[in-house]
């Protein structure tokens, strides 16, 4: 039976380049894993006083994470950091307190930018988080795409280089093993 992995893109901008690395990812995957978009555009704000009575949005969004066997987050880093939807989305995941629905989930981080260093400060920042959440988060290879464009992709979205391509595919294969090899019995 394929695993299921939620697939958390941290730009919800309309024509975002990490929702089409997403895309790529998705495609690329072996059919061991069954890959979804969890959107977080509608999650609301993260206030505890509303942890009495949720909104829907939370729940739904908590509901989907707990229905996933690992979380593969692909995000494009803001001020050297992560996109705070993305920050809002994991902190409504992670409460209540004790309940957090990413405990224990196998994790992968593919961070992408137009900049350089392909957004290795929010990669990073971000499984300082992954950390504390304690999800296992796959380590090697690291996946940093920079000088992402729009001339990046093709028509139909997938990449132009072809060695990227190779290089993702590659990666959602280790992401598979590892993933096979933490995610909760
Ligand atoms: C950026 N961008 C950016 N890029 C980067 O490499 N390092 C950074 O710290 C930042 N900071 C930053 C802050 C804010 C508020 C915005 C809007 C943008 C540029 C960013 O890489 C670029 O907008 C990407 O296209 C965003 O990813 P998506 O939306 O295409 O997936």
């Amino acid at each position: 039976m394929p695993h299921n992995v939620a697939v958390i893109v941290g730009s919800i901008r309309k024509d975002s380049f990490n929702r089409k690395v997403a895309l790529n990812l998705i495609k690329l995957a072996p059919a061991s894993l069954k890959l979804e978009i969890v959107e977080i555009a509608g999650v609301s704000f993260f206030n505890q006083d509303l942890e009495a009575t949720p909104p829907a949005d939370w729940t739904a969004f908590r509901n989907k994470i707990k229905a996933a066997d690992a979380v593969l987050f692909v995000t494009p880093e803001y001020n050297r950091s992560v996109p705070g939807v993305l920050k809002n989305a994991i902190d409504v995941g992670s409460r209540p307190y004790g309940q957090s629905v990413f405990d224990g989930k196998p994790a992968g981080v593919v961070s992408g930018s137009m900049g350089a260093i392909g957004g290795f400060g929010a990669n990073h920042h971000l499984r300082q988080t992954l950390a504390y959440l304690n999800m296992p988060t796959l380590g090697q290879p690291e996946v940093y795409l920079g000088a992402l464009s729009e001339d990046s992709f093709e028509t139909d979205g997938s990449f132009k280089n072809a060695k990227t391509a190779d290089f993702l595919k590659k990666y959602m294969e280790v992401f598979a093993g590892w993933m096979e090899k933490h995610a909760r019995k």
